[in-house]
């Protein structure tokens, strides 16, 4: 049977910083963040926005009734969830307007989430042929203001309905994957920015992709040439360039030409948004399917989540992905945003709402929104 993911949407926040301001802002060479980082621009959430509010806008704009009724399975990958028990899947039930019949959980390991949800989700749809799983990647990536992690923030969510027969990318079930344990990055659950040692995470996750790599290769007996592109995770597109340039040299350089003209189409969107976290691989490969991909194409994709979990799988896109996914409305989505000053955005970024706020949803930008915090619980609601 074959297996994979059917539809992809994505949400990114309506606002953002450009990036050679942030620069400008912090005393920095304008090209060490375009260049040396290879980012444009970075979203920047409104207080009222969050991990359930994104993966409820990420889903909403692919779910169909129809979709929701043959819905077994709904997992959020998030490494900045809004509550230590209740998972944020449980909150997207009334926002969505699901059905019960689901088993739902949120999944964390750093960026590694969303792979390992998509992973699980495909073993569901193999057991359960007619049911469809909703995996939703959702984060928003924090470090702080005037920290070297700065440049690398960002915020969005990107949601996938897998089932069998898939129309837009078919997973091969070709994988291999490594846990070790480092610590390469951290949010203790007192702090809202993470911390990271973020050269020794550049290390770390190069080894990892160079293993794994390795691993497949004699796993499946495979060569660079059963494939025509690479995506990688990309909290920051100077991440995955980083792993692409080990194979220079080493594959015939027409093979690491094309490799890496279609890294540079799966790095479009993110240069736009910035770090989604465990989102960003699938940003990517919805970037790289949005701007240059061909039907029938074998993707080798690498998921990193710190701590640190790796996973490289191979996935064969289907012929007609193109009139399944919404290339026209994501690209509005990114044209329509508003720039916001390095002045505003370092305002709104102190901006943390306490127990007793209540969201005025005139002032409300985003279709789902934290409307209200009670008793210390936060509610949700969708504009009317
Ligand atoms: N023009 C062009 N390039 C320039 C330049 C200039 N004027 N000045 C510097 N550069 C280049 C440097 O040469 C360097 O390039 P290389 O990496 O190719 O050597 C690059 O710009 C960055 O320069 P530095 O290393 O000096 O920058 P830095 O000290 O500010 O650190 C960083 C950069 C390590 C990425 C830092 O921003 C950081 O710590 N970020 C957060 C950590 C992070 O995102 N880690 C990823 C973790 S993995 C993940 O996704 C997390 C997860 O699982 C949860």
């Amino acid at each position: 049977m074959d297996i994979g993911i059917d539809k992809i949407g994505v949400y990114v926040p309506k606002n953002y910083i450009d990036i050679v301001e942030l620069a400008r802002a912090r005393n920095v060479d304008p090209n060490k963040f375009t260049i040396g980082i290879g980012q444009d621009k970075q979203a920047v959430p409104q207080p009222y926005e969050d991990a359930v509010t994104m993966a409820a806008n990420s889903a909403d704009s692919i779910l169909t009734a129809e979709d929701k009724q043959a819905l077994g399975l709904l997992i959020v990958g998030t490494e900045s969830s809004i509550d230590e028990s209740k998972s944020s899947a449980a909150f997207l039930m009334d926002l969505l307007d699901l059905p019960e019949d689901i088993r739902s959980f949120e999944i964390k390991q750093a960026c590694y989430g969303a792979t390992a949800g998509l992973q699980t989700a495909v073993d569901f749809v193999s057991q359960n042929p007619d049911k469809k799983a909703l995996v939703i990647a959702s984060d928003i990536a924090r470090y702080g203001i005037k920290t070297p992690g700065e440049v690398t923030q960002g915020a969005g969510s990107v949601a996938m309905i897998v089932s069998q027969n898939p129309r837009v990318l078919k997973l091969t079930r070709k994988s291999v994957y490594m846990t070790r344990n480092v610590g390469d990055f951290w949010r203790p659950t007192f702090s809202k920015t993470a911390f990271a040692r973020g050269k020794f995470s550049n290390e770390v996750y190069v080894d990892f992709f160079n293993t794994l790599w390795k691993k497949y290769q004699e796993k499946y007996s495979a060569t660079i040439d059963d494939f025509s592109t690479l995506l990688f995770h990309i909290p920051y597109t100077k991440m995955g360039t980083k792993a692409l340039r080990t194979l220079e040299g080493k594959i015939p350089d027409t093979k690491y030409a094309e490799l890496t003209e279609h890294y540079q189409a799966s790095i479009k969107f993110s240069r736009e948004v910035g770090n989604l976290y465990t989102g960003s691989l699938y940003l990517g490969l919805l970037s790289y399917l949005t701007n240059a991909a061909q039907s029938n194409e074998e993707l080798l994709l690498f998921s990193y989540g710190s701590g640190a979990v790796g996973e490289l799988y191979s996935g064969e896109i289907q012929a007609g992905f193109d009139t399944i996914i919404d290339q026209n409305s994501i690209l509005k989505m990114l044209d329509n945003r508003q720039k916001m000053s390095i002045a505003d955005y370092e305002k709104m970024y102190q901006i943390e709402y306490q127990n007793g706020t209540i969201v005025d949803p005139q002032a409300v930008n985003s279709k789902f929104y934290l409307s209200e915090i009670k008793e210390n619980e936060r509610l949700y609601k969708k504009l009317k």
